[in-house]
């Protein structure tokens, strides 16, 4: 099998950090580099996570590229109710070894896609969408060679953040605006989706029969994710958004999904970052966009623990 490979955009954040997990210890996956973004952090915060979070698995050879710490055109809003005044709060990180590279993430995104065969790099991104608009504004024919492009964001039910948006839409509206509208295959994986990934203390027993610095470290998270959930959202255990993304690409079977156009609310006074997605079926002749529904949890945290197994191993 050729791994899937990858370019994750992110801005990490607990879950982001599974995400980089589950892409590194996945056979199924080949991580081309990390961009950074801001988000639940400020840009120089979650850049310093990613690299933190490589030191953990092991994978210093990963090369970080930090993107955009600004949205296009809101304010930046940082989340530190959920992730803390760290982005990763919760566990002690790594002296962050990796180095960062010296080019911004949108060029690392850009040259990728325009270096790579076309159709055989797919963008994952699991923060606000800023670096992914910004690569789409400064080289259009990026739409053309991405084989497709995998968003944790929004929702067609509830938000998260607002009662209509969920937050990595709701901090840049207009990148996301952007992002759905170009001509590639997206996949939406939204908070419908989402929070079907919720984190019990079943698989916490089961990372800590792995027993290993990175299992311990994943505990960690998961027990800050779990109380900042429970503080701030009423949640008894915390979803685990961002690794459905990477989930969904190592095997499509865990992700159901369905066909809908998406687009995203910019002017609403009472919905702005609302992603407005057609769900009546069937999707009109031509639509690129799917959005996933529902998430088999089991064979999701399988893969979860599975990675964090293999990289545990490979670090003996
Ligand atoms: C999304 O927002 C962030 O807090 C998480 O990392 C995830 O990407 C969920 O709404
Ligand atoms: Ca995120």
């Amino acid at each position: 099998m050729t791994p899937k490979r990858i370019i994750l955009d992110c801005d990490p954040g607990h879950d982001d950090a599974v995400a980089i997990m589950l892409a590194l210890g996945s056979p199924a996956i080949e991580l081309l580099g990390i961009s950074t973004v801001g988000g639940n952090q400020t840009l120089e915060k979650v850049t310093r996570n990613a690299q933190s979070v490589l030191v953990m698995c092991g994978r210093e050879d990963v090369p970080v590229y930090p993107g955009a710490s600004h949205p296009l055109v809101h304010q930046v809003e940082v989340a530190p109710q959920i992730h803390g005044e760290s982005g990763l709060d919760g566990v002690e990180l790594p002296e962050p070894t990796v180095p960062v590279r010296d080019k911004h993430g949108v060029d690392f995104i850009i040259d990728t896609l325009m270096s790579e065969p076309a159709g055989t790099v797919t963008l994952v991104a699991t923060g606000p969408l800023t670096n992914v608009a910004l690569a789409v504004r400064k080289e259009p024919r990026i739409v053309e060679r991405a084989q497709q492009v995998v968003v944790m964001g929004g929702a067609y039910g509830q938000g998260n953040w607002t009662a209509s948006a969920e937050f990595n839409i709701w901090v840049d509206p207009e990148a996301a605006k952007i992002v759905f509208a170009q001509e590639w295959d997206t996949v939406m994986v939204g908070l419908d989706l989402t929070h079907q990934a919720l984190v019990t203390a079943a698989e916490e027993e089961k990372a800590r029969e792995i027993g290993s610095p990175l299992a311990n470290f994943f505990i960690g998270l998961m027990n800050y994710f779990r109380k900042s959930y429970a503080d701030n959202q009423g949640f008894t255990d915390p979803p685990v958004h961002d690794p459905c993304t990477v989930a969904y690409l190592i095997d499509p079977t865990v992700v159901e999904t369905v066909a809908a156009p998406v687009d995203v609310e910019t002017q609403g006074a009472l919905t702005m970052g609302r992603t407005v997605v057609d769900m009546r079926q069937p999707a009109p002749a031509g639509c690129r966009s799917r959005v996933a529904t529902k998430l088999d949890r089991e064979r999701f945290w399988g893969l979860v623990l599975d990675a964090i197994r293999t990289l545990s191993e490979a670090q003996k």
